[in-house]
């Protein structure tokens, strides 16, 4: 065990957003609109039609970044800037703002790491069908082609599909995010698109930018069970066979798990939509898995919601975020050491984070101290997995601004600078500070310093106190 709990040398530390949820601008230069502008529309949400206005703040967003010590920033490319209409004509003003962007971070010395899909697909794509028609794969290979010849020369790690399982779950099983679905075979269809998807985004990248390094980043949930009894612990499998190794498995290993294709089998008929060559596709050699890693699942044996495990709420005693989320650090070192053990693959930490909503005292500091508390917790719980043996990258915080957090709205705040959505006015919380002296140290700090003191915290984006307790 390391015992000064520091970081590789090289060690990514950033933030990550999507654009979606913080560029705001929905028609300018070109935009044509996504599924989440129509679903958000048709029901009458919060919608992304301003967010945190990144789109024209993102230079004064990047300073801040710098001044907060970040050396990376995750954040997506949107497909409906930069092809409107899924296929065909290149939206050229579109593609310009990203490249204003990657440079503009490199100048301030700031790794840039697009995701080529975070869920804005353009509605027109949907009118064809969306993700459940094959034809979208070929045409996200089209649109991830233009990404590369514009962008591959600055940017050296490329991240391709978020987090398929949220989108066939959320989006096409339970019907809470776009386009809101609600059938378990479609969103298997959709997730095996997607996928599919993700493997020739890693071809092109192979060949047309071969230095890069590229991955999936996934959602992965490690899943226990809630007691010894064989029952249990046969559910918690199943279930992390639907969460995590649907996924992992074909990515890393090139085919689908047997006991979750038996039972998805059962469930729906013949998955007949996978094709011969299509595993070849996903499987294209990574150079990395993206974690995204928020909470853990606690199953027992039971049927919910035609799927034979059941997902337990919230144990007593265990601390929650703001959304009721269990605050569980320790399984996220679990989860980084079984990935590390089972697929050996460099993890780079593209998502952690939680629902802290505190905004701006009177003295107008940020005392979000959930954040600070569980960003220890979990740095900690990544650098015990660096001396366990994880090969880890880097860690990306979820999320430098509050943002939309898709169907929950505004209401959720995860970033770790607060945003007035009515005035767009930017704070750096405590936990920013926070992180911004575990950076300059590239080892993890105690908390205490940052969860009392004077107001420290500035509207104009400087980082206070930061440099506290840097080497
Ligand atoms: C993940 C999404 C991200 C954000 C966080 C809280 O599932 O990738 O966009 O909403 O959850």
């Amino acid at each position: 065990m390391n015992a000064t709990g520091t970081f590789p040398a090289g060690f990514l530390w950033g933030a990550a957003t999507s654009s979606y949820q913080v560029e705001g601008a929905v028609d300018a230069d070109g935009r044509a609109p996504s599924i989440w502008d129509t679903f958000t529309a048709g029901r009458g949400m919060d919608s992304g039609a301003v967010a945190c206005d990144h789109y024209h703040r993102w230079p004064a967003d990047a300073d801040l970044m710098a001044g907060l010590n970040l050396n990376a920033y995750r954040f997506s490319l949107a497909w409906p800037r930069i092809v409107p209409q899924g296929t065909g004509a290149v939206n050229r003003a579109g593609l310009d703002h990203y490249d204003r962007m990657v440079d503009g971070l490199l100048e301030r010395g700031i790794t840039p790491v697009p995701t080529l899909y975070h869920w804005d697909l353009p509605q027109a794509l949907q009118d064809r069908g969306g993700w459940t028609a094959r034809t979208t794969t070929e045409a996200f290979a089209e649109y991830t082609e233009v990404c590369l010849d514009t962008l591959g020369d600055r940017v050296p790690v490329w991240l391709t599909v978020n987090e398929p399982w949220v989108v066939s779950v959320l989006g096409y099983r339970l019907g809470l995010h776009a386009p809101g679905e609600r059938d378990l075979r479609t969103s298997l269809l959709v997730a095996h698109h997607l996928l599919l998807a993700h493997g020739v985004a890693m071809e092109r990248i192979r060949e047309r930018c071969p230095d890069a390094r590229a991955g999936i980043p996934l959602s992965l949930f490690p899943n226990y069970p809630v007691s010894a009894d064989p029952a249990d612990v046969a559910a918690a499998r199943g279930s992390e066979g639907y969460t995590n190794r649907w996924y992992l498995d074909p990515v890393l290993r090139g085919r689908y798990p047997a006991d979750t294709w038996a039972l998805f089998e059962r469930l729906v008929g013949p998955l007949d939509f996978v094709q011969p060559g299509d595993l070849d596709l996903i499987g294209t050699r990574s150079d990395l898995l993206g974690v995204n890693y928020y909470t853990r699942r606690r199953i027992a044996a039971a049927e919910q919601d035609g799927l034979p495990w059941r997902v337990l709420p919230a144990q007593e005693g265990v601390p929650v975020t703001e959304s009721g989320w269990e605050d569980v650090p320790a399984a996220f070192h679990d989860l980084l050491v079984g990935l590390h053990r089972e697929y050996d693959v460099p993890l780079l930490i593209t998502e952690n984070g939680g629902v802290w909503n505190a905004g701006p005292d009177p003295d107008g500091r940020v005392r979000d101290h959930g954040r600070v508390r569980a960003l220890h917790g979990h740095l900690r719980a990544l650098s015990r997995a660096v001396d366990d043996g994880a090969r880890v990258l880097g860690y990306l915080h979820w999320s430098l601004l509050d943002n939309l957090e898709w169907a929950e709205g505004y209401a959720q705040r995860f970033g770790l600078v607060h945003v007035d959505h009515a005035t767009q006015r930017r704070t750096v919380k405590d936990s920013a500070r926070y992180y911004a002296a575990v950076i300059a140290a590239n080892r993890v700090l105690d908390p205490a310093g940052h969860l009392d003191g004077p107001a420290g915290s500035s509207a104009d984006g400087s980082p206070g106190s930061a440099g506290d307790d840097g080497p």
